[in-house]
Formats: C-alpha cells, sequence, structure tokens
C-alpha cells in the first residue's frame, strides 16, 4: 500500500456546493488521494449555523462557526461562501498563513482579484477558480494553460443558465419574459437576487474572469458594458426566429482595433444579442451554459455543459483541489495570474458589430429614401432589408422595416438610431439589436 503525505483542507460553506464536496472529498478519499499523490483531510467545514439542517448528512465534529481557527490548520483552504465579507479575509488569512486557495467565488474575484492574485504571488501560493466561469465546464484551465501559447482574438460565452433557460423558453415555447422568469424562479434557477441574472451582473463578473485570462490583461469588472435581458420582448424572439437567429445573453471579450487611433484593445461586454441559428450557441438550450473561443491557431473550440448545480460545481472544485495538492506534492511557488499584455479596455462606442433595426414607418413615398439617406450619412452600410405592411386604418398604413447592417462602429450606429428615431416618417424604433457570432 503506497503511503502518501497528507494534507489538510478546511471547507468553508457546506451550501448547494460546500456540502458535495464533502460529500465527495469524503466519498472518494482513496481515488483523490491517488490522483493528488497525497492523501486528503477534511479538517473541519465552517458554517454560519453548525445545527442548520443540511442536505447531506456528514459527520457533525467536522462543523465549526470558527473560519479563522480552522484555516490555521490547513495546507488547502476551499472558499465555498460567496460574496465578498468574510470570504475575501478569509482567503487573504488563508494566503498569509501559506495554504493554497480554491473558489468558485466569480463576485468576489471579480472585484477583488488582483487583491487576491498579487497576495498568493507575493507568498509563492496559488489561487485556483475553475469553478468561477460555467461552473462544471473546463474553461478556466483551458484558457490559462492549454491556449497560453495561442492568441485568442474572441470569447463568446453563454455563461449566466438562468437568463439562458428564460430566454429559450421564449424561443422554443412560446413564453413571454414574464411567465419564463417565474418558471425559472420556481426551479430556483434564479440567484436570491434574481437582478444578478437579468440585469447581466453575474455574466459581467464572468466576463471580466473570462477576458483578464483571454488578453493578459487585468479587466476590471467597472469596464464591462452591462445591459441585462429584461427589455427584451416576445415579439422580438419571434422576430429573431422568422429572421433564422435566436436571441441570447452573451459574455463577450474580443481582441479590438480602435478605429479612430489604430490602437490594440479589448472590448469587455454582456448583452443580449442575436445569433444565428447555425452557430454553435444557439443550439445551447435550457440552463446550459457553453464558451465559444476563437483563437488564431486553435481555431474555433466549444466548451459546453451545466453552468451550476451543486454537484456539477463541485466537480470543478475538486479538481482544482488535485491540482493544489499536487502541487504541494511538488513544492515550488505557485505561478501568478498572467496580465504582460495590458491591453486598453476600449469603451463600447469602439465596438463594431452588425446590427438589426427594427422601425415602424409610415408606409407613404419618400419614406425608404428618408431611411436609407441616414444610414448612409451615419456610415452605416445596410446588408438586408425587409419591409411589411403591418397594419393600416383605411387612409395612412404603418409598415416595419427590418434593417440587417453591416458591421459598423457602435457610436456610429447609436447617432443614426437618433437620427432614425427623430425623422418625421418613422414612428417608432422597435428594436435594435446587435448580431454576434459572424464576421
Ligand atoms: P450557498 O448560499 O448555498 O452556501 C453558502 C454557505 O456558506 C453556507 O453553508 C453558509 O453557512 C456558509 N456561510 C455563509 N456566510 C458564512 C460566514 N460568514 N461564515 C461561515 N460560513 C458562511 O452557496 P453556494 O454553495 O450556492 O455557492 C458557493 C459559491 O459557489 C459561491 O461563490 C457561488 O457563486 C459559487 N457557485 C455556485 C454555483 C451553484 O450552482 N450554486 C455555481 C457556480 C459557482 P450556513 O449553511 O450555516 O448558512
Ligand atoms: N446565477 C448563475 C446562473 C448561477 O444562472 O448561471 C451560476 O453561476
Amino acid at each position: 500500500m503506497i503511503e502518501y503525505r497528507g494534507l489538510k483542507v478546511a471547507l468553508l460553506g457546506a451550501g448547494s456546493v460546500g456540502s458535495q464536496v464533502a460529500r465527495l472529498l469524503l466519498e472518494h478519499a482513496d481515488e483523490l488521494a491517488s490522483r493528488a499523490g497525497a492523501s486528503l483531510e477534511l479538517i473541519g467545514i465552517a458554517v454560519r449555523d453548525v445545527d442548520a439542517p443540511r442536505d447531506v448528512d456528514l459527520p457533525k465534529e467536522l462543523y465549526t462557526t470558527d473560519a479563522e481557527q480552522l484555516i490555521l490548520s490547513a495546507d488547502i483552504v476551499i472558499e465555498l461562501i460567496g460574496g465578498i465579507e468574510p470570504a475575501r479575509s478569509h482567503i487573504l488569512q488563508a494566503i498569509n498563513a501559506g495554504a493554497d486557495i480554491v473558489t468558485a467565488n466569480k463576485a468576489l474575484l471579480a472585484t477583488h482579484g488582483p487583491e487576491l492574485f498579487d497576495a498568493a504571488e507575493q507568498v509563492g501560493a496559488q489561487l485556483y477558480y475553475e469553478a468561477a466561469v460555467a461552473a462544471a465546464i473546463p474553461i478556466i484551465r483551458p484558457l490559462r494553460e492549454s491556449l497560453a501559447g495561442d492568441r485568442i482574438n474572441r470569447v463568446l460565452g453563454i455563461v449566466n443558465g438562468s437568463t439562458n433557460y428564460m430566454l429559450d423558453r421564449m424561443d422554443r415555447f412560446g413564453d413571454t419574459m414574464e411567465d419564463a422568469a417565474a418558471v425559472a424562479s420556481e426551479l430556483g434557477y434564479l440567484e436570491a437576487d434574481p437582478t444578478l441574472d437579468v440585469e447581466g451582473y453575474d455574466a459581467a463578473q464572468k466576463a471580466t474572469i473570462l477576458a483578464s485570462l483571454a488578453f493578459h490583461t487585468t479587466v476590471p469588472v467597472e469596464a464591462v458594458h452591462r445591459e441585462g435581458i429584461t427589455g427584451i420582448t416576445k415579439a422580438q424572439v419571434d422576430l429573431a426566429r422568422s429572421e433564422g437567429y435566436v436571441i441570447k445573453l452573451l459574455a463577450i471579450a474580443e481582441r479590438i482595433v480602435d478605429e479612430t487611433t489604430g490602437e490594440e484593445g479589448l472590448s469587455a461586454r454582456v448583452y443580449p444579442a442575436l445569433i444565428g441559428r447555425e452557430h454553435p450557441l444557439a443550439a445551447v438550450h435550457g440552463g446550459n451554459n457553453a464558451v465559444f473561443v476563437e483563437a488564431e491557431n486553435a481555431g474555433s473550440l466549444m466548451f459546453y455543459g451545466a453552468g451550476a448545480g451543486g454537484k456539477e460545481t463541485a466537480s470543478a472544485v475538486l479538481g482544482d483541489l488535485v491540482s493544489a495538492a499536487r502541487r504541494h506534492v511538488a513544492g515550488g511557488p505557485g505561478v501568478g495570474e498572467s496580465t504582460h499584455a495590458d491591453l486598453p479596455v476600449l469603451e463600447i462606442g469602439r465596438v463594431t458589430t452588425r446590427y438589426q433595426v427594427t422601425l415602424e414607418v409610415a408606409d407613404e413615398p419618400g419614406v425608404l429614401a428618408a431611411v436609407a439617406g441616414i444610414l448612409s450619412d451615419g456610415g452605416v452600410s445596410v446588408e438586408t432589408f425587409q419591409q411589411s405592411v403591418a397594419s393600416s386604418d383605411g387612409t395612412l398604413s404603418t409598415a416595419t422595416l427590418v434593417i440587417g447592417t453591416h458591421r459598423a462602429l457602435e457610436s456610429a450606429l447609436a447617432a443614426t438610431v437618433e437620427q432614425l428615431a427623430s425623422n418625421a416618417h418613422v414612428e417608432r424604433v422597435v428594436s435594435v439589436l446587435r448580431v454576434e457570432g459572424a464576421e
């Protein structure tokens, strides 16, 4: 029998994810030891209430409310409390006590990542966070390690499962936004504060992490342009379907060149966008996540699977735990985050993409010429154009124009839409959506 070195593991949090991590760690101790080259002893679980009922039956004596004491005895600390404090302080304490850290805490990494990475680098510790983006899907390690020799140009992610579930219901079952939200809430898909999901905050936190890794640059969460899905209507979803698109909430990190200065930078943004039904991301249904990576040499890669769930997320956490244990066995300092590129994060106005603009206009002579003139003056080139007469009161009709543009600068498009909105022929700008996933 092989005698393994013993490593002490402290778990902070025993909620949906933490309880599954503890269960799997205890159930698969031998297998994990063989893979890690060290036995992993769970020395305690810090919680708020040691007597709270739990989904998983774990030895009572493991629970403690004294996280600080627990951390002092650990070689590896797994933080699954969530939020900023006390998670941040506990992680800093653990780093300074010489432990490696495993966390799934996207909110903390998006807001305090540089502070934690710096602290770890200073003492040679390592911080692992595979579960922080898209839970079970391996995406952090592929970006951080497997693709470290390539140059990534774009990352398009469906990284929020609950909003994907809602948009998917609207697309496939004809739900309204309200109906879809009610079902998502009933199934427990939404965060305790649903604004985090539907207003895109959760996706923006994940976009920060993805953009930082993909472009070797520290990207603050405040620099991520964020729009949620609350403005999306059933009519937009239906029109998208009829035009061969589906609406997805996308987290996008992209290498771009500022057209005015020639400066290379990156864009990080979250918004609902149209994506062609033939694109692999269009086939991501329900609460699943997927990340589509475009790299200069590797080409297009897609990472797909469960973006939430206790045991699914625990799988990624345990993978990190094994990596941390192997590192302890091998010795040597941790490897810091690569931020050497230090690209500027360009504002949304500097981005170019394609758009679909839907207008209601008076069905009368001169309208098309006026609309075409405004688009042309704004530097927005039309790729597709459709007109349908929507209604008629006997004298005047209203026509709907659906205009698909070639790639245009966001600031130019926004100014053009403003011009369209104030034109006398235009009754209403019904919808402006970006079209992503195509050149
Ligand atoms: P839960 O809310 O289910 O669990 C949180 C746990 O932390 C509870 O056990 C709670 O204790 C404990 N806790 C809270 N405050 C303290 C404190 N001050 N001191 C000690 N313990 C405390 O969270 P999840 O398991 O869902 O999430 C954990 C992390 O994983 C978060 O960062 C989340 O973003 C991330 N994540 C979660 C996913 C999921 O599907 N759930 C997916 C991907 C990432 P008590 O039980 O006593 O109240
Ligand atoms: N609220 C998140 C989601 C949970 O819907 O994807 C996983 O991070």
